[in-house]
């Protein structure tokens, strides 16, 4: 094993900077392989600390001067940054630098995408780009000059000059250097306008390669749904006059919220009819409207450290799953946001890579962008908002968004507030931050006298670090519904802060049936086991939409496992409900659409595992195919009216309406493909002139294995569209069959158009493959191999998303020994690379711990 060792950075640790800045001067002379870099910075004395240690980071820089108050000094450079003697007092640093953004294929500080320059700084790629403090709370306004040929040159704020070859802006509001942004190329803008409710008229430009300007529109739309959104729900208002978004196609992320210029992974940005399915147009909405909420949660207020980082990522994501709520179907939505956290939060937090919220520990924090912090953190925003109310959760923003403008704060900070605005004493409920791992809540319930009692205990179970765990706040949403189907108590919010707690109602004739954890109130895993009889009851007749779609799931689940577990025939109780609640008109399509889908086959190995199960990949592939053959079957007779009912006869539009049409259609379609060998969507496919229904009727004619012609008419007919032919490369991992996925993989990874260096080409294929339980795990172990070659491959051009995508060996522990000698094989071939990145280091050595 290589014996490299990466320090490791504690949240215990932190001291406040020993300079501040008051502002930057930055000249930027392009040039692909000799970039130069001029910095020229007014430090001053940090009055709140006597240290007077000058020290700024720097990474593969090329040091061509520095000088101090204007005389050339020769600092002692180290392989994160310099350090130099400086005087107690304010004073100019002036630096010259050079760097190579051709060949930095880590897309992470400068860096060129055809052809084009860009900037990623978030967390630590200013570092990249010339010596400089690169921590969150050193916050300054930028002023900064782009020198190059590029017709476009745009920086953050407002610009202020330009002439040819040049152009200069101004950044009024100080902010810290990981918001740093610079952009150069050949683009084209849509360009759209705002007027905030104060009366600022704001440009607004979304910036895309020639060719792409019929992909701007929508994106350009949501982003005024946000900027009105956020005024109207948070009275937060827009506060520079000039809004640029760039669409970018090699980015290791979604997208980021550089002030004034944000920048999204094209995949996250761009969308047409033709080219993207509802489900991108849904989650482009969300991340545009994502970054845009940083302005406040981020970019105003932003964090003090690294270790702070879900103050803003947990609070942006619940802004904008309210938006997203607000903007479509609140319960649709919520289902959805529960389906991806327990997907991969509740996955993340029961293996080796579980870490509080607020970490305390890293040694690369691009390995901490996690479900945990993001979507986690939402969690523990919204439960915060049900225990104190909407009225209490809006007046402690407002007093929020006042106390800490211009400031980099902490977790102490936001709690504080609401300790203020409610006079709650939230020091157990903090321990949502730093406690890791999924809280089990066991339910126990009795009724006598007319008087019905449930009794909560919680556990949370040891996490990497953390034996032992201490009770949790968690508001538990329950409601009654007596056995006609009435609902006798609406929802009411239990709040347990004990380690058992029981809970009264009183005045019942009979004994109730609980719908609980309505709205799926808290993140944990409930484990009660009702029977299927009371499930079916709730999927009938529960009002709260999240548990009446809750109850089918477990359902399903439990019907699926039993199949595994016991060699069950599919359950015919369990296939009379789901027709029932399917042929429901009464329910929105899209919610149906959902309730049909089975749980994904890593969802059943999670569960047989947390039951004590060894779970078998290939036995839960083949249990999940036989129930929806038998789904098929069993509804053989209502899936063509289905299918014809949810068909949308209108121009297409991607709002919730017809894409939940389109999803349930969708799903009748892939039923139907199973019936008559894949005629029914070779017609879908035929007549398509959006991509949702090109794309359902695809992957349903390769389940019915009649998919050859259409997936040469599409790759003939979009070779030419990156993006598209992302979806056709990742189609054909996922659909494989358990046998072939190494085949498929290795045949589309030897093609020209598999780029590597492109995160969303290698993530099509070889997260596809990650995401494929029964081909990821084959016996054969040729799965994992390749992972691993891919993954070493990868390593030595990009660090962090290499990193991200060693995820995929995260749940070894949960198999077989078999398994888990080839996989650790593999980790340990990782890591004895002599030239492994700190960031797949950190990762593959927390995996194997
Ligand atoms: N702040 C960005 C967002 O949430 C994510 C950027 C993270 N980038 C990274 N390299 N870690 O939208
Ligand atoms: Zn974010």
């Amino acid at each position: 094993m290589k014996d490299a060792v990466h320090q490791t950075f504690y949240l215990a640790d932190y001291q406040p900077p020993a300079y501040l800045i008051e502002d930057v001067t930055l000249t930027f002379r392009l040039s692909p392989r000799a970039t130069r870099v001029l910095s020229r910075i007014h430090f001053v004395p940090n009055p709140d600390t006597s240290d007077r240690t000058f020290f700024l980071h720097g990474e593969q820089l090329t040091l061509i001067s520095a000088k101090i108050d204007g005389h050339e000094i020769t600092p002692t450079l180290t392989d994160t940054g310099l350090t130099a003697e400086a005087p107690d007092a304010p004073f100019t640093w002036e630096a010259e630098v050079e760097i190579s953004p051709e060949t930095n294929t880590a897309l992470e500080g400068l860096y060129m995408s055809n052809g084009m320059y860009c900037t990623q700084c978030e967390a630590e790629g200013f570092r990249k780009i010339t010596y400089y403090p690169d921590r969150p709370d050193v916050m300054a306004p930028f002023s900064v000059r782009i020198e190059g040929e590029q017709p476009i040159l745009l920086s953050n704020g407002n610009p202020t000059a330009s002439g040819k070859g040049w152009a200069e802006w101004h950044d009024p509001w100080p902010k810290p250097a990981y918001l740093f942004a610079l952009v150069a190329g050949d683009l084209r803008a849509t360009t759209g306008s705002f007027t905030t409710r104060s009366g600022r008229d704001v440009t607004l430009n979304l910036w895309v390669r020639p060719g792409d300007e019929d992909k701007t529109a929508f994106g350009l739309q949501a982003l005024i749904d946000s900027m009105k959104w956020d005024e109207d729900v948070y009275g937060r208002e827009y506060d520079l006059d000039l809004f640029n978004i760039v669409a970018v196609s090699d980015f290791n992320m979604g997208a980021m919220e550089n002030k004034g210029l944000n920048i999204f992974n094209s995949s996250a940005v761009l969308a047409s009819p033709e080219t993207a399915t509802d489900a991108n147009f849904e989650r482009i909405e969300g991340i545009i409207a994502h970054e845009y909420f940083h302005n406040w949660t981020g970019n105003r207020i932003t964090c003090r450290d690294w270790f702070q980082l879900c103050l803003k990522e947990g609070l942006t994501v619940f802004r904008d799953q309210q938006f997203t709520s607000d903007m479509r179907s609140a319960s649709v939505k919520r289902i959805s946001d529960v389906l991806m956290l327990r997907a991969r939060q509740f996955r993340e937090d029961a293996g080796p890579l579980a870490h509080p919220v607020r970490p305390e520990q890293f040694q690369e924090i691009n390995n901490f962008y996690t479900a945990t912090i993001y979507e986690k953190g939402a969690e523990v925003i919204g439960m915060l908002k049900r225990l104190v109310g909407d009225r209490d959760y809006y007046r402690a923003l407002d007093v929020y968004f006042q106390r800490h403008d211009g400031h980099a704060c902490t977790i102490e900070d936001w709690l504080q507030v609401f300790e203020d605005t409610t006079g709650r004493d939230l020091s157990q409920f903090k321990r949502w931050y730093s406690q890791a791992g999924t809280p089990l809540l066991h339910v126990e319930d009795s009724f006598e006298d007319g008087t019905y009692t449930l009794t909560f205990r919680q556990e949370t179970r040891p996490t990497p670090g953390q034996p032992d765990k201490a009770p949790l706040v968690i508001p538990i949403a329950v409601g009654l519904l007596s056995p006609d189907g009435t609902e006798v108590v609406p929802t009411t919010l239990c709040e347990m802060s004990a380690a058992t707690q029981s809970f009264t109602f009183d005045g019942l004739t009979e004994k109730p049936i609980p719908s609980i954890l309505r709205e799926f109130s808290a993140p944990v895993i409930l484990t009660r086991q009702a029977s299927n009889a009371e499930r079916a009851f709730l999927l009938a007749h529960d009002t709260d939409p999240f548990n009446k779609w809750e109850a089918g799931r477990a359902l399903a689940k439990d019907v699926l496992i039993h199949m595994i577990t016991d060699g069950n025939a599919p359950d015919s109780a369990y296939l009379d409900a789901l027709k029932a609640m399917v042929s429901d008109e009464s329910l929105d399509p899209a919610f149906r659409a959902l309730a049909i889908a089975l749980p994904s086959q890593d969802d059943i190995a999670q569960t047989l595992h947390a039951s004590g199960v060894v779970p078998d990949p290939m036995a839960i592939h083949n249990a999940s195919k036989t129930l929806r053959q038998a789904t098929a079957e069993h509804l053989a007779d209502i899936l063509p009216d289905l299918y014809a009912a949810n068909q949308v006869h209108e121009a297409y539009q991607p709002n919730a309406d017809q894409s939940g049409k389109r999803a349930l259609a969708g799903a009748a379609l892939s039923l139907i493909a199973r019936l008559d060998g894949g005629k029914q969507a070779q017609a879908q496919y035929d007549a398509a002139d959006n991509m949702t229904q090109q794309l359902s009727a695809l992957s349903a004619l390769l389940l019915a294995d009649a998919g050859t012609d259409a997936l040469a008419a599409f790759e003939a007919q979009w070779k030419d569209d990156r993006l598209v032919m992302d979806k056709w490369f990742s189609l054909q991992v996922m659909m494989a069959k358990p046998d072939d996925v190494a085949d498929v993989v290795t045949r589309l990874t030897a093609r020209p158009d598999f780029d590597m260096r492109n995160p969303n080409r290698f993530r099509a294929v070889i997260g596809a493959l990650g995401g494929h339980l029964a081909g990821f795990h084959h016996p054969s172990g040729k799965g994992y191999e390749l992972m691993a070659d891919w993954l070493i491959k990868l390593d030595a051009l990009n660090p962090q998303t290499t990193a991200r995508m060693s995820s995929a060996f995260d749940t070894w522990k949960r198999f077989d020994e078999d398994r888990q000698q080839m996989i650790r094989a593999q980790l340990e071939r990782i890591m004895a690379r002599e030239t492994l990145s700190r960031d797949t280091s950190e990762m593959v050595g927390r995996i194997l711990a």
